[in-house]
């Protein structure tokens, strides 16, 4: 039985990568084409870019330095830090690798082994990103609430003990699959214990921007500490296909970032710099979206979900979302049986842990006919395979 979790080790890899397997198990079913949708990590918003660029469109292959106004300063005022403080990359992924790149150079000639914390559930590029360029990785848990509902929550023990062992910590801190923010106190207690330790926090922060206007929006960068946040157009701004994204950090490691970025990648290309420019300016209208969606979307999920009687953790923003399946039905047997038959499209909650095999992660980011189609499909789904 192949498995589709991020690996947290090299065993079988020794002298090798690991594959990032769950886009083996994404990559055949998207080609499927299924009718109905829900799989999406990101919002499905129809950027028109003939109209974003205008004119400009026709300049798209051109060089575009000094030409379009620099993406950092933008970015910079948005996140009330200084441009030396922003560097752009080809999305959020190359910005995992950047950070730890950027943090294990500063740590090199104190260490000979570097140990990473990696919390689970999680992006696959994170811990396997570590296992590639660190020595050692350790995982440590984020877990459902006792109760079913609120935020996913650690355990400061475990926690503890992991930091102190490590030299690097990696979050993800509104997760992927739950959708949750970390919980506030858990957020200041994991900053202020990583700080006490000497240990930079690098959080993957693709999925905060929709917390945007919530009071627990606080990126780990402003705690200071060599911490980094890292962040794209991919997900919550539907811009996944340019590769846009940038970290923030300190002066220092950002000077580090870039001249790593500049030796493996040398410099963003036009399309890309000249889509994200004139993008940034116009974000609101996909918060707009977003929000329009929930209204319209969240009820018709509320209420299916409630027929059959399951949990439903709903995160406080965002776009995706996740519940345990009944009756203890496989995730992945249910996205290939019962929604096949229905040409429905469903994650299962195996692509982030090993721990979430019963769970499904669904998202409403898209226009609310499909939508309502697609709740249709998940309702006729649960009830075939719950009969
Ligand atoms: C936590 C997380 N980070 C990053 C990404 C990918 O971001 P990007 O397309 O900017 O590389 C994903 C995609 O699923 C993700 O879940």
């Amino acid at each position: 039985m192949p498995t589709y979790w991020p690996r947290f080790d090299l065993s079988e890899f020794e002298n090798s990568v690991p594959p990032i397997e769950y886009l083996d198990w994404y990559i055949p079913r998207l080609i499927q084409e299924r009718k109905h949708n829900l799989s999406f990590s990101g919002m499905q918003y129809d950027w028109d870019i003939p109209n974003l660029l205008k004119d400009g469109i026709y300049d798209i292959g051109k060089k575009h330095m000094g030409k379009i106004e620099d993406p950092r300063t933008i970015i910079a005022k948005r996140e009330g830090v200084s441009v030396d403080n922003v560097l752009i990359c080809h999305g959020a992924t190359q910005g995992i690798n950047l950070s730890l790149l950027a943090t294990i150079t500063k740590l090199r000639s104190m260490k000979q082994n570097i140990v990473v914390a990696v919390e689970s559930p999680t992006y696959a590029p994170l811990p396997q990103s570590a296992l590639i360029l660190a020595d050692q990785v350790i995982r440590i848990k984020r877990y459902p609430p006792k109760n079913g509902i609120g935020n996913w929550r650690i355990n400061r023990e475990e926690w503890v003990q992991a930091i102190n062992k490590s030299d690097i910590l990696m979050i993800t801190p509104v997760s992927n699959p739950s959708g949750w923010n970390l919980n506030s106190d858990d957020r200041k207690w994991i900053a202020d214990t990583a700080h006490r330790s000497n240990v930079s926090i690098i959080a993957d922060e693709v999925y905060i921007d929709a917390y945007r206007n919530k009071p627990d929006y606080h990126p780990m960068h402003k705690y200071g500490n060599g911490n980094i946040s890292i962040n794209s157009l991919t997900k919550i701004y539907s811009l996944g296909q340019i590769r846009f994204g940038w970290i923030i950090s300190d002066k220092h490691t950002i000077e580090i970032a870039r001249r790593i970025f500049m030796t493996f990648s040398g410099v963003m290309g036009s399309p890309t710099m000249r889509i994200a420019s004139a993008a940034l300016h116009r974000l609101d209208e996909v918060d707009a979206a977003i929000e329009y969606y929930r209204n319209e979307n969240l009820p018709k999920l509320r209420k299916v979900l409630n027929r059959f009687s399951i949990i439903w953790n709903e995160p406080e923003a965002g776009i995706f979302g996740c519940f345990e399946l009944p009756n203890k039905i496989l995730a992945e047997d249910f996205a290939d049986g019962a929604c096949k038959d229905n040409d429905l499209l469903v994650i299962p909650g195996s692509m982030f842990c090993d721990s979430l095999k019963n769970w499904v992660r669904v998202a409403w980011s898209i226009e609310p006919k499909s939508f309502e189609s697609a709740i249709f499909a998940l309702e006729k789904s649960l009830e075939s395979a719950l009969s």
